[in-house]
């Protein structure tokens, strides 16, 4: 064992001892909640409600961290009209401390592009995965969301992260293939261990159709994959105001804040911001990082 990996052991023993005596009040002070927002299918809106959540959220008064998990593609960046440099590959390689390649591209909201999908976090050194680690530790307390973007499909990322994260929240529309899709990246997810999903229904043209997407999602989960749980989480309307604004790369919390889209949005971020957290550990940034990277 190195220098570096005795202080960062000696840092973590540090604050169990202090978790210890914290997790005995109701109140938790253990960092962020962390979210995912998945798909079976591209292209059903991930990407533009993670970042008009992570506005909604701002505006509830949150510090967001919006963990990139889909390079590569039209993403955050795109939708936020901004062009981060650097990835977490530069604080792998320790070329970059993270909090030089974390970026704020609003006031309260901070984007970090994780990995392409050929690299792996579960596959670093275990040299790699403590510096990892530890330079996560040192941004705990200043975000209080983290809202993880990932790719559609099961690639290892895309499972690793949502395994990894407090709530999953699959993203589905009306169309039949997002169903299937929906419902084979659960059946994935499941088959690794997960059991809860948030489903959220993005692109119908109202509570009807949402509730008739959920019923069909949740009846094949629940029918074939015995203990799995799918919540209903809510649902953001079809609205033309979503294409303007990525036309114009700008969210439509921010471009049209009147839309139907942009209050749907409001509303789903105001009942995540209250919804119970699953465990005292479960929604920490520290165990994200740790169950991302299979630490054990
Ligand atoms: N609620 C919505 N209403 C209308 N169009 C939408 C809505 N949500 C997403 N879209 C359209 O879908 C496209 C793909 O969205 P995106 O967020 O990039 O999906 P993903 O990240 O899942 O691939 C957007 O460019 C937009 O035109
Ligand atoms: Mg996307």
């Amino acid at each position: 064992m190195n220098v570096d990996q005795a202080s960062h052991l000696r840092k973590i023993m540090a604050k169990e001892s202090r978790m210890t005596v914290t997790k005995k009040g109701p109140v938790h002070d253990d960092g962020p909640r962390v979210f995912s927002i998945t798909s079976g299918k591209g292209g059903v809106g991930k990407t533009n409600l993670v970042a008009n959540l992570s506005l909604a959220f701002s505006r509830l008064g949150k510090r967001v961290l919006i963990f990139d998990g889909d390079l590569g593609l039209a993403n955050i960046d795109i939708v936020f009209g901004v062009r981060p440099q650097f990835t977490i590959a530069h604080v792998i390689s320790g070329e970059k401390e993270l909090t030089e390649v974390i970026t704020e591209i609003r006031p309260g909201i901070s984007i970090i592009p994780a990995l392409s999908g050929d690299e792996s976090m579960s596959e670093l050194s275990e040299s790699q995965k403590l510096t990892l680690l530890s330079e996560f530790e040192t941004i705990e307390n200043l975000f209080d969301v983290v809202l993880v973007d990932t790719a559609a499909g099961i690639s290892t990322n895309v499972i690793y992260f949502n395994l990894a994260a407090e709530e999953c929240i699959v993203v589905v529309t009306g169309e039949p293939t997002s169903i299937t899709d929906a419902y084979g990246i659960i059946k994935v997810l499941y088959g690794h261990g997960a059991k809860r999903f948030k489903i959220l229904v993005n692109m119908v043209s109202g509570l009807d159709e949402a509730k008739a997407v959920y019923y069909t999602l949740s009846q094949a989960a629940e029918r074939f994959l015995k203990g799995a749980i799918t919540e209903y989480m809510g649902f953001v309307p079809a609205d033309a105001k979503v294409r303007e604004s990525v036309i114009a790369r700008a969210p439509f919390l921010e471009k049209f804040p009147e839309s139907q889209a942009a209050r749907a949005v409001a509303q789903l971020a105001e009942k995540l911001a209250v919804s119970p957290r699953r465990t005292d550990l479960d929604g920490n940034i520290k165990f994200f990082m740790q169950r991302l990277m299979r630490v054990r």
